[in-house]
């Protein structure tokens, strides 16, 4: 399937590594030309040569999303080399793990810094990215969230910053000026993805056993998703198919999810 994407301009935060990296390959595997930023330079480096190798224009550069002037030094290299932007993919997130069990126990710092990182990260750049795509009248903004992002059950801030990314998408969607302009919101509510060098490979290291019964009970898929699955339907959300698809909050969770 011709997914229309030929020539796109796609900025991917957090483009060099799980997620952010298989929707930036499946978005270059369209012909898109890709801009990804992310924070360790080795890994940059690195993930712009997988991305080279598909054949388009890759922009990698370090950009700390807890920084707003970085975010916009970021946004506006790429608009000089390119002129604009046409799809954003806001994929920097996480703190699931972060602060304590007890929230008496955890700093107040820790729900800002989480809300930070996703929440406010994805609002600088959907900021910065949308005169671009106004001024074409065509626009895609897809952001990362969690099935935690749909629903309770982890660590509170963490639900909060995800829940906020969610209504975030659904509001924009339904501005009709925006939507009127040809652009679309949708939010992607991955479940546990298994993504290399992270927590989940860990915890399998580590514990063997009490990751097997994690699986057996929580996942009704018997196994965790891969970054490529959430990528595929990332890079379709963002297709000229799936011009009627605004305002979604996805689950790509393999049916983990308790909320409809
Ligand atoms: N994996 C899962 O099970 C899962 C489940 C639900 C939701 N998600 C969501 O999916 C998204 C991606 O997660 P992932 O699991 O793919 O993570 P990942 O493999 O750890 O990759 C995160 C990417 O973001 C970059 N990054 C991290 N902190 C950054 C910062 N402060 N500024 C700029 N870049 C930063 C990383 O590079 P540097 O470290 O070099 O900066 C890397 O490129 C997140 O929003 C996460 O909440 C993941």
């Amino acid at each position: 399937m011709d997914l229309g994407l030929r020539g796109k301009r796609a900025l991917i935060t957090g483009g060099s590594h799980g997620i952010g990296l298989a929707a930036a390959k499946a978005l270059a595997a369209e012909g898109c030309d890709v801009a990804i930023c992310s924070r360790s330079e080795e890994r940059l480096a690195s993930a712009s040569k997988e991305l080279k190798a598909l054949g388009v224009a890759v922009i990698a550069a370090p950009c700390d999303v807890h920084s707003g002037e970085t975010i916009q030094a970021f946004c506006d290299d790429v608009a000089k080399q390119w002129g604009g932007v046409d799809i954003l993919i806001n994929n920097v997130g996480g703190g699931g793990r972060w602060g304590k069990a007890s929230v008496e126990d955890t700093d107040e710092k820790v729900w800002v810094e989480v809300y930070e990182k996703n929440a406010l990260a994805a609002v600088r750049f959907t900021v910065r990215c949308l005169p671009y795509m106004r001024q074409k009248k065509w626009g895609r903004v897809v952001t990362v969230t969690s099935r935690l992002g749909r629903e309770g059950g982890g660590r509170a801030w963490f639900n909060m910053a995800k829940a906020a990314q969610t209504s975030m998408m659904k509001t924009l969607g339904m501005n009709h000026e925006l939507a009127g302009d040809g652009i679309t919101f949708n939010s992607v509510a991955p479940g546990n993805i298994m993504i290399p060098n992270t927590g989940w490979e860990e915890n399998m290291k580590t514990d063997p056993e009490g990751f097997r019964k994690y699986v057996a009970q929580e996942c009704p898929l018997g196994r965790l998703g891969t970054p490529e699955e959430v990528g595929a339907v990332i890079a379709f959300i963002c297709s000229q198919r799936a011009s009627l698809i605004n305002g979604a909050a996805i689950a790509v969770d393999g049916g983990e999810s308790r909320a409809f």
